[in-house]
């Protein structure tokens, strides 16, 4: 990892991630969480604030010691013990159906592999086991996309690893979760946004 992203990225994402707008959506990617919750790709800990009273603990996968050192206040300021458990959601090294939830919110548009990270979390799931999913990814919409894939070598090379077209609920599927509910739609931004701003929010379960 480069000192672009490992240093100067969780800072910006930290900021750009840390909006009102974004919180609320936060907030709904959460509900329903309970008892073991894994998070992949924890950041800065934005999600924090938003777990409900159920959840008893947060293993926190995050391989950007800059983004898990801006968490601090954030995990002082949570009643929820949180460990960092591990730095990549492509080879976790919890015991499988270890946990009751699992949450990843914009982070499977940077992780290398997302499938192979979404089948790591289907293994630590328990079955009835939900992951709850804030991401962003490939709009509907030809002429958007098309910007979306001319833009992502770019994106790529300035957002630490970070992609505009990745269809985030047929990568979810494809990992053999059930996907339950999926709101998706334009993150709130001006029109030239749109690229960056197609949103899905969404849950799946570990059926077995
Ligand atoms: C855009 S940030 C989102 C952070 C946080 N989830 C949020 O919602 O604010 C993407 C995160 O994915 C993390 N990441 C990148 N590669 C990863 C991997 N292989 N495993 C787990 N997390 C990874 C980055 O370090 C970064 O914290």
């Amino acid at each position: 990892m480069g000192w672009w992203t490992e240093r100067v990225v969780p800072r910006i994402t930290d900021k750009a991630c840390g909006t009102q707008e974004i919180a609320e959506l936060r907030k709904q990617a959460c509900a329903g969480l309970h008892g073991r919750v894994l998070e992949v790709g924890f950041g800065s800990g934005h999600n924090l604030s938003h777990l409900p009273a159920e959840v008893e603990s947060v293993s926190a996968v995050e391989p950007a010691d800059a983004g898990w050192a801006l968490s601090e206040k954030r995990r002082q300021a949570s009643p929820v013990p949180v460990r960092r458990t591990g730095q990549d959601g492509q080879a976790l090294t919890e015991s499988d159906a270890s946990f009751d939830s699992a949450l990843v919110t914009f982070s499977l548009c940077t992780i290398p592999d997302p499938a192979r990270a979404l089948a790591e979390v289907r293994r630590v799931l328990r079955p009835g086991g939900r992951l709850h999913f804030l991401e962003h990814g490939l709009a509907p919409d030809p002429g958007v996309a098309t910007w979306q894939h001319r833009l992502d070598p770019v994106q790529r090379r300035l957002a630490g690893g970070c992609h505009l077209s990745r269809d985030i609920p047929a990568l979810v599927a494809a990992s053999g979760l059930e996907v339950e509910a999926v709101d998706a739609a334009y993150l709130p931004g001006p029109w030239i946004s749109r690229p960056w701003g197609y949103g899905y929010l969404g849950t799946a379960g570990r059926r077995d």
